[in-house]
C-alpha cells in the first residue's frame, strides 16, 4: 500500500516525502511542476537510497489521476499541490479557485471513484484571519479571511468535513500550518520561489547570499516586543515528521480531525534577523518599511493538540531552522537550477 503525495516535489511535499520513506512508506507523487522542479525529487532519491514514483500529472486532469489510482494501490492521500502565494492569488483569483478549489474536487472525486477515504490537507494558520486569541488553538473560530489563496484553505477545509459528514467512512486530517522554513539538513532540498520572495526567510537568505540587496522590515510599530510582526516559525523537517505521524493516526480511523502544527514560541522579524547573523556569521542588512497591507501583529500556535493526538512535537530550533536554510541557500544560490 502507497501513500499518494500531490505536489510532492514542491517545498515541503518534497521534505515530506524523505520522511515517508525513512518511515518505511512507500511513496507515490503527482505533480505538474508548475512551481517546482523534477530534481527536487532525484534529491530526495539522494538523500534516502529510494526511487520516488513520479507522475508529471496536475490534479485538475481527471484521466491521469484515475490512471495514478488504477496504476498503484493508494491507501492514504496527502494533498500539498495547490498555488501558494498571497499576493498573487489577489491578482488572479480565477487561477487560484480553479487550480486550487476545482483541482481538490476533482482529486476527491477520483479517490471516491476508487475507494480511498483517507486523506491529509495542507491548511493554513492564515484561516484564523486575525486569531480570536493567542496562541491560537484549533477551538478559535475561523477569522475574516483577506485574499483568496485563504479563501480556498477555508473553502477545502469546509469541502473535506462535508463529505466526512456525508460518508463517515471518510477519515480527514486537516494541518493548519504556521510558517514552515529551513530546509533538509543535507543542503539537497529546500525552498525554491519564484522571482522576488513574499516571505521572510527567503527574502533573508537571498540578501545573505547577495542576490538582493537588503531586507524591508515591514513595520516596527505592532504591539510586540520590538515593534516588528511576530510569528511562529517552523523547521519543514519537524512539519514533515507532523505528516508520517498524521499518517500513523490514520489506522485509527480518526474521523474528523484538525490540528496546528507549530512549535507554540513566536519570534520577532529582527529575532529572525539575529538569529539568522549568528547562526551563520552573514551579515543581513535591513531597514524599517511601513506594514504590509493585511499583516497582523502576532501569530503563534498553541500545539498541544497535535502532542496529546499525535504524539509530536517540533523539535529544532530557530539557530537550526537559520543554519539549514542558509545550507540550502548557499549550496545552491539559485536553487535547482545549475
Ligand atoms: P510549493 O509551491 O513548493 O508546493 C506545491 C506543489 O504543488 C508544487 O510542486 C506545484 O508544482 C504543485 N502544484 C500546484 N498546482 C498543481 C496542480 N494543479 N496539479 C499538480 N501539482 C500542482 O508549496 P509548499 O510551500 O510546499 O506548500 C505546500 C502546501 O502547503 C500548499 O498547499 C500550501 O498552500 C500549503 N501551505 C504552505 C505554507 C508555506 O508557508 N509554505 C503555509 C501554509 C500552507
Ligand atoms: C504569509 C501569508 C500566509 C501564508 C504564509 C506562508 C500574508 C498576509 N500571509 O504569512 O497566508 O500562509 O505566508 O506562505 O501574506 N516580513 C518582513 N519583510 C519581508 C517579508 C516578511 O518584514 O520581506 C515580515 C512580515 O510582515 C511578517 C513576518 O515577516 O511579520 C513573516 O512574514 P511571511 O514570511 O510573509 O509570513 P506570514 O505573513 O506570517
Amino acid at each position: 500500500m502507497a501513500v499518494l503525495v500531490t505536489g510532492g516535489a514542491g517545498f515541503i511535499g518534497s521534505h515530506t516525502v524523505v520522511e515517508l520513506q525513512n518511515a518505511g512508506y512507500e511513496v507515490v507523487v503527482v505533480d505538474n511542476l508548475s512551481n517546482s522542479s523534477p530534481k527536487s525529487l532525484e534529491r530526495v532519491q539522494e538523500i534516502t537510497g529510494k526511487a520516488v514514483k513520479f507522475y508529471e500529472a496536475d490534479i485538475l486532469d481527471a484521466d491521469a489521476l484515475a490512471t495514478v489510482f488504477s496504476e498503484n494501490k493508494i491507501e492514504s492521500v496527502i494533498h500539498f499541490a495547490g498555488l501558494k502565494a498571497v499576493g498573487e492569488s489577489v491578482q488572479k483569483p480565477w487561477e487560484y479557485y480553479h487550480n486550487n478549489v476545482t483541482g481538490s474536487l476533482v482529486l476527491f472525486d477520483v479517490m471516491k471513484r476508487y475507494g480511498v477515504k483517507n486523506i491529509i490537507f495542507s491548511s493554513s494558520a492564515t484561516v484564523y484571519g486575525t486569531p480570536a486569541e493567542i496562541p491560537v488553538t484549533e477551538k478559535c473560530p475561523k477569522g475574516e479571511i483577506t485574499n483568496p489563496y485563504g479563501q480556498t484553505k477555508s473553502m477545502l477545509e469546509q469541502m473535506l468535513m462535508d463529505i466526512q459528514k456525508a460518508d463517515p467512512q471518510w477519515n480527514v486530517i486537516l494541518l493548519r500550518y504556521f510558517n514552515p522554513i529551513g530546509a533538509h539538513k543535507s543542503g539537497k532540498i529546500g525552498e525554491n520561489p519564484n522571482g522576488i520572495p513574499n516571505n521572510l526567510m527567503p527574502y533573508v537568505t537571498q540578501v545573505a547570499v547577495g542576490k538582493l540587496k537588503c531586507l524591508g522590515v515591514f513595520g516596527n510599530d505592532y504591539d510586540t516586543p520590538d515593534g516588528t510582526g511576530v510569528r511562529d516559525y517552523i523547521h519543514v523537517v519537524d512539519l514533515a515528521i507532523g505528516h508520517v505521524k498524521a499518517i500513523e493516526k490514520m489506522k485509527e480511523n480518526p474521523g474528523l480531525k484538525i490540528y496546528n502544527l507549530g512549535t507554540g514560541t513566536g519570534y520577532s522579524v529582527l529575532d529572525i534577523v539575529k538569529n539568522f547573523e549568528q547562526a551563520t556569521g552573514v551579515e543581513v542588512p535591513y531597514e524599517i518599511k511601513p506594514r504590509r497591507a493585511g499583516d497582523i501583529a502576532t501569530n503563534y500556535a498553541d500545539a498541544s493538540l497535535a502532542k496529546e493526538e499525535l504524539g509530536w512535537t517540533a523539535e529544532r530550533g530557530i539557530r537550526e531552522m537559520c543554519e539549514d536554510a542558509w545550507r540550502w541557500q548557499s549550496n545552491n544560490p539559485n536553487g535547482f537550477e545549475e
